[in-house]
């Protein structure tokens, strides 16, 4: 028995398990792990400086023959502030920005953290990094490089689907709406992530099990993958039930030998449970799912608000890098989704894969005998 559906034809891959992009997560090592064992592996390369972003591209293929993918990020509300921006508003904003380092910096004082050097951070986010040329300097390296395909996880990939298209190169993107769907849909992307509220990271206010057939119905013969809390090959199948032509899976490869993640954040996927997210703003400025921790607990009680992205970054990446640097998965355990409890071991990629899509293939099978 082969799961097999347009999904596999339009990327030129076996099975239609695509590892989603999770900045600093998803490495080429885990995305070529994920591609050479028959699905797509998407590189997670949302705060990557675009000469970085090159080298993991190049390294990925290295590691693997089979198409992949590069994920990055196109917020429109960065775009439109940059567009927005006024003489002085900087001033402005450098000001608000004060009171809230002031607040991250006790926090850190409070919990014995070390800072760590800017030159020695990793992906932390902030105004050097999610600005309007950002983002367009990432978009000319995924172009250059010719990529297989490329996922736009926020925003909109329309002012790129041109060139995108003249390479060959596939376009994705990410959705946690109907409305947003059809944005994408008129400026002719090739299939859809409909990403439900139980999603680690950035996610919907809307649940996978209903946002999943909406948008497979909004979106006529796009294919689907469906996105948030799949955890498992059931997952995958109750996906394709709902209409999907497939998954795109983060939170259940977090754990994988290849991921990009501390060893500490690894060991709090293993310990956490379903109940161990909360959704909160306080590492990027936007609604994230992420494992409950000190950190978000420290803004659930602060009074005053987390900034909007990118100023956000700002605040968090000092005290994030100076966790992770420390060992301190009580203040930096990361993003996860709510599939977290289904975590029992770390253990290779390929194993994971092999065993998801093992049990897709069963809970399909299943499903069919309950009409005999
Ligand atoms: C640790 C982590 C980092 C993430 N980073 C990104 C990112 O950089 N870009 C993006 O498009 N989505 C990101 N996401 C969301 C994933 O691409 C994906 O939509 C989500 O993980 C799917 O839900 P699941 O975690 O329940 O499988 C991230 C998710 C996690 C868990």
């Amino acid at each position: 028995m082969k799961l097999h559906s347009p999904l596999c034809d339009l990327f030129d891959i076996e099975y239609p398990v695509v590892l989603a992009g999770m900045g600093s997560a998803s490495t080429p090592e885990l995305a070529a792990a994920v591609s050479n064992a028959g699905g797509l592996g998407v590189i997670g390369a949302a705060a990557l400086q675009p000469e970085t972003l090159r080298e993991w591209i190049r390294r990925t293929r290295s590691l693997t023959d089979k198409p992949f993918g590069v994920d990055t990020l196109l917020p429109a509300s960065v775009r439109r502030a940059a567009a927005q921006r006024e003489p002085g508003d900087e001033a402005a904003e450098r000001a608000q920005l004060e009171g809230h380092l002031a607040f991250a910096r006790q926090f850190m004082a409070q919990e014995n953290l070390e800072p760590v050097a800017e030159s020695r951070r990793r992906g932390s986010g902030g105004l050097q990094v999610f600005s309007k040329e950002f983002f367009e300097a990432q978009m000319a390296v995924v172009i250059e490089e010719r990529v297989p395909v490329y996922a736009a996880g926020l925003g909109n990939p329309g002012p790129w689907m041109k060139e995108l298209h003249a390479n060959g190169t596939r376009v994705l993107a990410v959705v946690g709406a109907v409305r947003h769907a059809a944005q994408v849909i008129s400026v002719g992307i090739d299939a859809i992530v409909a990403q439900g509220h139980d999603a680690g990271g950035h996610n919907s206010p809307v649940g996978a099990m209903a946002l999943i057939p909406q948008v497979v119905d909004a979106v006529g013969d796009t294919p689907v993958l469906g996105a948030g809390g799949i955890g498992d090959g059931r997952g995958v199948a109750a996906a394709m039930m709902l209409g999907a032509a497939g998954a795109w899976i983060g939170t259940a490869f977090l754990a994988a030998e290849e991921s990009g993640i501390a060893p500490h954040q690894k060991q709090a996927l293993v310990d956490g449970t379903e109940e161990g997210t909360v959704i909160s703003k306080s590492v990027t400025g936007k609604p994230a799912r992420i494992i409950r921790s000190k950190w978000t607990d420290a803004w659930e009680r602060a009074s005053i608000s987390p900034l909007p992205m990118p100023y956000q970054g700002v605040v968090s990446g000092p005290v994030m890098a100076a966790a992770n640097a420390a060992g301190r998965a009580d203040i930096n355990p990361g993003f996860a989704g709510q599939g977290m409890g289904m975590i029992a071991r770390v253990r290779p990629a390929a194993e994971i894969f092999d065993e998801i899509v093992a049990s897709a293939i069963e809970s399909l099978e299943q499903a069919r005998s309950l009409l005999d």
